[in-house]
């Protein structure tokens, strides 16, 4: 049989296979990797993976690429960021090295609050403008499907903008981008002090604006929906609050994902289960009552070791003690101007492996195959199988551990994003 292109001969191919769903306990040890591999693709998908030997003897190729020498494994699937933001916290992150902490910084102030006002201040051709050259780092650090979400405009108007920036940069961008509204980020200083009212706006305005302007985009690429997500957070929105906002998006069709426990435990991963929320993000200091509870649902946890890191924090979420719980586990950079500014997903994978003790491929898995069913897209990106997009990478090392075992360098040479290279 005749396909577009056929990529050989590779020292690895690691697929991160999964057909039911996302991968659990020892699963996670599992990367399904073949030596000597090669894979089929037609019209921008997968149709055949496997040895060399058989592949080639099955298909000829309009185009053949030797991956001698190299990995070639699944694009990264990022599924919690801020990247769509105005300036940046430079200033605060010299403060916090001076000893203020980020829970004192956002307190006064500063923090979500301060990027808020930068980014209400851009139109959103300036949203578009700074936004793309993270997006490009991002890429070239082998990431190929990417979450965003608002929560910088924290007003009705603000906050379509942030959604108008990530449709104009899905359409001129070749990752592919997922939209999530997070208008409960955080109170805006109009609201300070009536936290409640604020919540009214959210559910009252900005969940039915958000659904007007949702109801005239062209279909995903991927099929995802826009997802609503919430600051469960001492002093930013209660567990009551947050299900408040959660459930109001799921009467309009969007599924929930929460921030919770990232300081302070308010039952949050209790609320992601009871809700049946997609994923819940953070997991610092989740009590082990709720990761039972977790391990138990089908909601996907996800863990952000690069917040932890850049808040020079010595505490990291047990992510250890999540997957040998049962917890789908997913890992994330979290992208943002204050608590992560960080773009690269291997360097995430290295953070995971030093300080929660996750194995090279433990930390592979949760990075495309469970990263991809924490936004609901795991039955077409995430793993190398057939009738999946053909978005993959080929990384200069003859081992994919040398993915999360190096860090600091870039040992992605090429991205292919449906069968087009879209680096190198
Ligand atoms: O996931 N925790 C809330 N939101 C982000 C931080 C955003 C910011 O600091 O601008 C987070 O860490
Ligand atoms: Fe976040």
């Amino acid at each position: 049989m005749k396909v577009d292109v056929i990529i050989k001969n590779a020292d690895q191919l690691v697929t991160c296979a999964s057909p039911d769903g996302p991968k659990r306990g020892l699963a996670m040890l599992d990367v399904g990797e073949i030596q000597n591999g090669a894979l089929a693709i037609e019209e921008g998908d997968i149709v055949a993976v496997g040895n060399t030997g058989e592949i080639m003897s099955a298909y000829t190729a309009r185009e053949e690429l030797d991956a001698s020498g190299k990995v070639v494994c699944p694009g990264f699937v990022d599924p919690h960021t801020h990247v769509v933001y105005a300036g940046d916290r430079i200033a605060e992150f010299e403060m916090r090295i001076r000893g203020q902490s980020y829970v004192e910084i956002m307190e006064s102030g500063g923090g979500i609050l301060s990027s808020m006002r930068a980014t209400r201040a851009a139109p959103v051709g300036q949203l578009v403008a700074e936004t793309r050259p993270r997006l490009d780092s991002m890429l070239a650090l082998g990431t190929t499907t990417v979450e965003i979400k608002t929560g910088y405009g924290l007003d009705t108007r603000s906050e379509l903008t942030m959604l108008q920036a990530i449709a104009d940069l899905s359409v001129s961008h070749p990752l592919d981008l997922i939209a999530t509204f997070l208008g409960a980020h955080s109170v805006p200083p109009e609201y300070a002090g009536q936290t409640e009212a604020y919540v009214d706006l959210v559910v009252e305005e900005m969940l039915p604006a958000v659904k007007t302007w949702s109801d005239k985009q062209p279909p995903h690429a991927l099929g995802a929906p826009l997802f609503c997500d919430v600051f469960c957070e001492a002093n930013v929105f209660s567990r009551e609050q947050s299900k408040r906002v959660l459930q109001a998006g799921q009467m309009l069709g969007f599924p929930a994902k929460i921030h919770a426990d990232e300081f302070e435990n308010l039952g949050g991963v209790s609320l992601a289960v009871e809700l049946g929320a997609i994923s819940v993000d953070h997991l610092d200091v989740t009590p082990s009552h709720e990761v039972a509870q977790l391990a138990q649902s089908d909601t996907v946890g996800v863990v952000l070791p690069a917040v932890n890191f850049n808040l020079g924090s010595h505490h990291f979420a047990d992510a250890r003690a999540l997957i040998d719980a049962g917890v789908a586990l997913a890992l994330s950079t979290d992208i943002n101007p204050g608590s992560a500014p960080c773009p690269s997903m291997p360097l995430v994978m290295a953070l995971a492996c030093r300080y929660q003790h996750l194995l090279p491929a433990e930390a592979l898995n949760a990075s495309t195959i469970n990263a991809a069913h924490a936004l609901g897209v795991g039955h077409k990106v995430g793993s190398l199988e057939v009738g999946k997009q053909a978005d993959l990478l080929i990384v200069d090392c003859n081992d994919y551990r040398h993915l999360a075992y190096q860090f600091g360098g870039n040992l992605v040479e090429r991205v292919m994003k449906r069968s087009r290279f879209v680096k190198g």
